[in-house]
């Protein structure tokens, strides 16, 4: 179950055994499906957002469908992370390791211009492992990991604590999930 808004949260399907046993998986399609849920939820990232933001980056794939839009709100710019090989021009990467698998992100060198205040907009927030490599790509640019903002985070997870630990104390998400029950 999940605490925040009703109406949003219906809109977000748990599908247990997701990609494999044990992992139960927040499908955000619905809510992509629904133009009132949708808005709803860009309008409560928006909110969610601090002030003073320069940049909104954004995460391959989901993120993507949340970050550009808070962007456009916000009335910034927008930047990709990206896996390997999709960005054109020169990049900087940072890795990190999950429990399962490690993955690599990426984001153009010049992204990020030194000093600018960023905002990390993906839909969920699970081990933390995604933010932070974001925070980290970000950081290495020069820029102000002001915010984490996230539609869902997995409380039952270690993100938050993952991301607080590396220096990222505001972490914000619109809805939080409870563990899935067995
Ligand atoms: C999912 C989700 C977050 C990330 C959260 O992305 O969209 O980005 O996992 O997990 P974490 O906190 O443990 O890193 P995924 O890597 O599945 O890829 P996708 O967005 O391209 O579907
Ligand atoms: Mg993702």
């Amino acid at each position: 179950g999940t605490a925040g808004s009703g109406a949003l949260d219906a809109l977000i399907v748990d599908v247990p055994d997701f990609p494999k046993p044990g992992i139960a998986f927040k499908d955000i399609t619905p809510l992509l499906a629904d133009p009132a849920g949708y808005a709803g939820a860009i309008e409560g990232l928006v909110a969610l957002a601090p002030a003073g933001i320069d940049l909104v980056v954004g995460m391959e794939a989901r993120g993507f469908l949340f970050a550009a839009p808070v962007a456009l709100r916000l009335g910034v710019g927008f930047a990709p992370v990206r896996k390997p090989g999709k960005l054109p021009r020169t990049t900087v990467a940072a890795s990190y390791t999950l429990e399962y698998r490690s993955e690599t992100l990426t984001m153009h060198a010049d992204a990020v211009r030194p000093g600018q205040r960023v905002l990390v907009v993906d839909d969920v927030l699970a081990t933390g492992g995604t933010a932070r490599a974001t925070a980290d790509l970000v950081a290495g640019l020069g820029g102000e990991v002001v915010a984490v903002v996230v539609l869902m985070e997995l409380g039952y997870l270690d993100g938050r604590a993952t991301l607080h630990a590396a220096g990222l104390t505001d972490v914000r998400a619109l809805l939080t999930a409870s563990a899935p029950a067995d």
